[in-house]
């Protein structure tokens, strides 16, 4: 039996699932998925929330909580939005699992031991005031390509990688200072080694999209530059390397084995290798934002280790909101549970396939929703569906009748039944998902029309030869649609197998493992059911949405933005209240005239001194963020300003009580005043 891997990229476990999440990546993943366990192949779809880098490190600093705690709260929230949106996955774990800390240092251990990583000083950000170097997105600035505003890793307007360095006006996303250029030692990958076969790769890989290929191309023209795979930071997994204490491995250098380590979990779990799915068959499903990411950087790294490139990777094109941007911060988003809390998951997938193909941008509007769910999932579909039933229900005693004699029509009408299984088949294989589902709403349009034409009501009165020939036809296109349509909306696909009295399967959540092997195959769909068939009674599959259902989202989601608006000028003023204090308010800071006593540098630190400061009546330790200017001798023996009553923190593991008073650029503020004398 033949394996596949399927990955869908890994959510940053900083925030909930919304429809863009879905459209592009999981939704597309999970079509794949279940059309490929129907037709009898041996499938494992994995992700992972991805809990480290700096989206999650800079919202645990700003809301003041430990930065586990809050992957562990979204890794469940995410989990559960995409069960609710019936997203199979077989393997949904974390990046903090001791699992993926083990095969992600193995797997930088391996290149590092081939040769292709190499240490060398870089520059980059510090802040002074949190006395941290600032990688990735702890800096925001302007992008020195476009001018708007972009955070410290890519800018979202031109679409670059940036370096933090890169920035014009940089700030530290903690204290809003300005940080200065530092250097430090971190681990490069040969990124440019890997230019050739990849060019190769790209060229010669037919089931790549033609989007993906020409970007990739382009980008590869440009020529690669080698890669920082590791950064200054605590919240990470550990560089695996004697002198890399600090260090962590950047999150883009590990997340993809995120895939490999959540495959491997599911697999130590069933006793089975993971590896065998891998060898087989493997597509990643993506956002078009990460396509650089999977083409250039992780088809290198699995070069590095002489394993197999993925068949193909899919990149799904982004999508907007009401025709803007979503934007998380400005409330500019819907969230999958909002949505589910009003709609069933399967209009969700409807919509979004049908929208676009997935390779374009587009733009999901409530009235293009609303139209497309009434137009067509209810007024086309559904009715079809539903009329058939009825009609056999009342005519033929709910059972599928006997067919009579066939004209043309019928004839044309049985040959577009049998084809359409390997059409669709063909498209979803080439993952041109939309095309798949536009066949089969072609194909029930035109049976609302043969339906029509036939006029089976009056047939029965004046030709029931032509009455059950329809209807015999009309049901084997029913149950056709009943296996055809799983994979896109299988809740509905299964509602309609449930009247058919065909066997029913769980398609809602995650998949079990020993629900792996579906029920329903794709091949089922070419049987016809015989006549004698017995059907159930039925309802309407879908209704229709109301006006002001859809004018009480649109003006909720028009609400939530004004109020993010609010909020966000309230945080304006707050700061720029807070940029002018009273003579109250600084006469809480105590200054007080120290002495440095004894200075040494912090070990595997490039910036801090520890100080002992006799502040009179008692010997203070600080650390101080000075060991770029002073050498510790030429700091002893200094008087010194010091902030006494500064809460006490721990720096680099050493303990600081105090703080001395230095400029921007680190010249030392000095006094002639007595040591232990207050500054007023
Ligand atoms: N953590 C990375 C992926 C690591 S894969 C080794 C990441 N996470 S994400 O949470 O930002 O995005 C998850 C998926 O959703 C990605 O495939 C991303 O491209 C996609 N999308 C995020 N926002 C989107 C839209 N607005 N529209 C369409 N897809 C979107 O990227
Ligand atoms: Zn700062």
């Amino acid at each position: 039996m033949s394996k596949l891997f399927i990955s869908c990229a890994l959510p940053y476990a900083n925030g909930p699932c919304h429809l863009g999440h879905l459209r592009s990546t999981y939704i597309p993943a999970d079509i794949y998925a279940r059309f490929n366990r129907m037709n009898g192949v041996d499938t494992v779809m994995v992700c992972s929330s991805d809990e480290h880098g700096t989206p999650i490190a800079v919202r645990a600093e700003q809301e003041n909580k430990d930065p586990i705690d809050i992957a562990t709260y979204y890794h469940k929230v995410i989990e559960d939005d995409l069960k609710a949106c019936n997203i199979s996955l077989d393997s949904f774990r974390r990046t903090t699992d001791e699992l993926h800390y083990e095969m992600a240092q193995d797997f930088f251990k391996t290149l590092y031991d081939k040769g292709y990583i190499y240490e060398k000083k870089i520059d980059q950000l510090y802040c002074d005031t949190c006395q941290r170097s600032l990688p990735d997105r702890y800096v925001e600035g302007i992008c020195p390509y476009c001018d708007s505003e972009a955070r410290g890793d890519q800018c979202e307007v031109c679409g670059r990688h940036l370096n933090p360095t890169e920035l014009k006006e940089p700030h530290c996303l903690i204290c809003d200072g300005t940080p200065h250029v530092q250097q430090s030692e971190q681990y490069y990958f040969k990124l440019h080694e890997f230019e050739e076969p990849l060019r190769e790769w790209i060229s010669n890989n037919d089931h790549l999209s033609s989007n993906i290929k020409n970007f990739a191309k382009e980008w590869i023209k440009d020529g690669l530059k080698d890669w920082v795979m590791t950064r200054d930071m605590n919240w990470g997994i550990p560089v695996p390397l004697e002198g890399a204490e600090g260090k962590v491995l950047y999150v883009w250098a590990e997340a993809f084995v995120g895939y490999q380590s959540s495959a491997g979990a599911w697999a130590k779990e069933h006793g089975l290798d993971w590896k065998e799915y891998w060898d087989d068959k493997t597509v990643h499903f993506i956002g078009k934002d990460i396509i650089y990411h999977h083409t250039i950087f992780w088809p290198s790294m699995l070069m590095g280790h002489d394993w197999k490139l993925p068949y193909s990777v899919v990149g799904g094109g982004y999508l907007s909101l009401e025709g803007q941007k979503m934007s998380t911060s400005r409330g500019w988003v819907i969230w999958v549970k909002d949505f589910l809390e009003k709609f069933d998951s399967d209009l969700l997938r409807y919509y979004m396939v049908i929208n676009a193909p997935l390779s374009k941008d587009t733009d999901f509007s409530w009235d293009d929703f609303q139209r497309r769910i009434n137009n067509e999932l209810t007024d086309n579909l559904g009715n079809f569906i539903h009329r058939t039933f009825t009609f056999t229900n009342k005519f033929f005693d709910g059972k599928i009748p006997e067919p009579g004699r066939y004209d043309e029509i019928d004839k044309e009408f049985e040959a577009k039944i049998k084809a359409l299984p390997d059409t669709v088949a063909e498209k979803i294989e080439e993952f041109e998902f939309r095309d798949g589902l536009l066949e089969i709403m072609t194909l029930t349009k035109e049976a609302n029309k043969y339906f029509n034409d036939k006029k089976p009501w009056k047939g029965v009165k004046e030709d029931i030869e032509s009455a059950k020939t329809c209807l015999y036809l009309s049901n084997q296109l029913v149950h056709e649609l009943a296996v055809i349509l799983t994979p896109y909306i299988p809740e509905s696909a299964q509602k309609i197998r449930e009247v058919l009295s065909m066997p029913v399967e769980n398609v809602k959540g995650f998949t079990e493992f020993d629900e792996r092997g579906p029920l329903v195959k794709w091949d089922e769909s070419k049987e016809f059911l015989e006549p004698g068939h017995e059907i159930k009674k039925s309802k309407p599959l879908f209704k229709k949405i109301e006006d002001k259902v859809i004018k009480e989202e649109k003006d909720k989601l028009y609400a939530l933005e004004q109020a993010e608006e609010e909020k966000e000028k309230d945080k304006k003023e707050e700061k720029n209240m807070s940029e002018q204090i009273s003579i109250d308010e600084f006469g809480k800071v105590q200054l007080v005239v120290g002495q440095v006593k004894e200075a040494e540098r912090i070990e595997g630190s490039d910036n801090l001194l520890k100080l002992q400061v006799d502040l009179g009546d008692e010997i203070r330790q600080i650390v101080a963020g000075l060991a770029k200017k002073y050498a510790p001798d030429e700091i002893i023996d200094r008087k010194v300003i010091v902030v006494a009553n500064l809460k006490p923190a721990k720096l680099f593991g050493v303990q600081s009580n105090g703080m001395l008073l230095a400029t921007d650029s680190m010249e030392l503020l000095t006094t002639e005043g007595n040591v232990g004398e207050y500054i007023k």
